[in-house]
């Protein structure tokens, strides 16, 4: 029988990340660059590593335990499991199910989704479509990423960017219809694949002494590329969703885009037309965290009491593939 559909609302928000900060002075240690250069051209002004031997199940755990408790959902009620990441604790099995071990739970689907900086909105997406069609009623759905592996800390051009952490947000059905998520947008164009891809470690490049010495298992970039792409994507993505839910950008009370680049977020708030002080900000405390940038901005944004009931969220990422998702949520 088909079921009844019906809208789904973020229950709690939790976030994670390591207590070890980088200052843009510590990486100048490292590799020629300097603070003044970082913050001109990123924003960033430190960012979180995790130390050795810590895992990313370890800081998805702590996130979904606090989004728990803010939702009032044990582990046990929930239906399904889903993370957006890049660097998951192994090539397999998905850290879903890691993380599902680590809560003391199972049974449950569990399962991770590769879409880089958007698999936190493309989980989300996913989560969404299930509970509104009342096949599942609870989801825990994170965004994680441990960059610091795969992150060239000889590349200049971008060990400047990118930070680790966690966020988790568990969802079910909205008690009320008018709150929860309102629409969704979604894209992805694989011909931009080469600007942003780590080559090692798939299988045309299978791990070997030959590939760790060409340094194959760590992000490429061209980052001129990616920021063009970046731009435009976010700006049709947002109008999209604002569309499809019959808003306008003066309708949003808080826009919170993937926290990749402070010039880039500047400049798609400003091409949307939304006021600079309804646009959140962190990506000069945490880098670029990718799939786990915008639960984190979310639950830092709840944090400081800049999301209240009845608010208008908007949601935006874009990332590697140019893959690329906004949703509009009532709160
Ligand atoms: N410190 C000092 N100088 C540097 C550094 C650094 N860390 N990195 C590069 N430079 C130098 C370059 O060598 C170049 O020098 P040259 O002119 O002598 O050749 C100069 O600075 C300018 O380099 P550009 O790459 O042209 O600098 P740009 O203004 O494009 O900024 C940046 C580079 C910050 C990477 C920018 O292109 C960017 O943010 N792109 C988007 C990257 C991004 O957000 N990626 C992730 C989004 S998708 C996702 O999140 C997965």
């Amino acid at each position: 029988m088909l079921p009844t559909l019906r809208r789904t609302a973020i229950l709690g928000v939790g976030s994670a990340v390591p207590e070890r900060v980088m200052t843009n002075d510590d990486l100048s240690k490292l590799v020629d660059t300097n603070d003044a250069w970082i913050i001109e051209r990123t924003g960033i002004r430190q960012r979180h590593i995790a130390e050795p031997g810590e895992a990313l199940s370890d800081y998805c755990l702590k996130a979904a335990q606090k989004a728990l408790a803010m939702a009032g959902i044990t582990p046990d009620q929930l239906d399904m499991i889903i993370t957006g990441t890049a660097t998951a604790d192994y090539q397999f099995p998905a850290v879903s199910t890691i993380v599902q071990h680590k809560l003391g739970t199972s049974g449950q689907m569990a399962m991770d989704t590769t879409a880089a900086c958007s698999g936190f909105l493309y989980s989300l997406s996913v989560a969404d479509h299930f509970i509104r069609c009342s096949t599942y009623d609870y989801a825990l759905v994170i965004g994680a990423e441990l960059l610091s592996r795969i992150v060239d800390w000889e590349d200049r051009s971008t060990c400047v960017l990118f930070g680790d952490g966690a966020g988790a947000v568990v969802v079910g059905p909205s008690e009320d219809e008018e709150r929860g998520i309102l629409s969704w947008s979604l894209s992805a164009d694989g011909a931009t694949w080469p600007s942003l891809y780590m080559p090692g470690g798939g299988c045309i490049n299978p791990a070997s002494e030959e590939s760790v010495k060409d340094r194959l298992h760590f992000i490429k970039m061209e980052g001129s590329d990616v920021f063009k792409t970046a731009v435009r994507t976010l700006q049709e993505r947002a109008e999209v969703a604002l569309e499809n839910a019959g808003l306008k950008p003066e309708d949003v009370d808080l826009f919170v885009p993937h926290q990749a680049n402070l010039r880039i977020i500047k400049a798609v708030g400003k091409r949307l037309g939304i006021a600079e002080e309804n646009v959140f900000v962190n990506v000069d405390r945490y880098g670029n965290t990718s799939a786990a940038s915008i639960p984190i901005a979310l639950a830092e944004a709840l944090g400081e009491g800049r999301i209240k009931k009845g608010d208008l969220l908007l949601l935006d990422s874009f990332g590697a593939g140019a893959t690329a998702a906004a949703t509009c949520i009532r709160w």
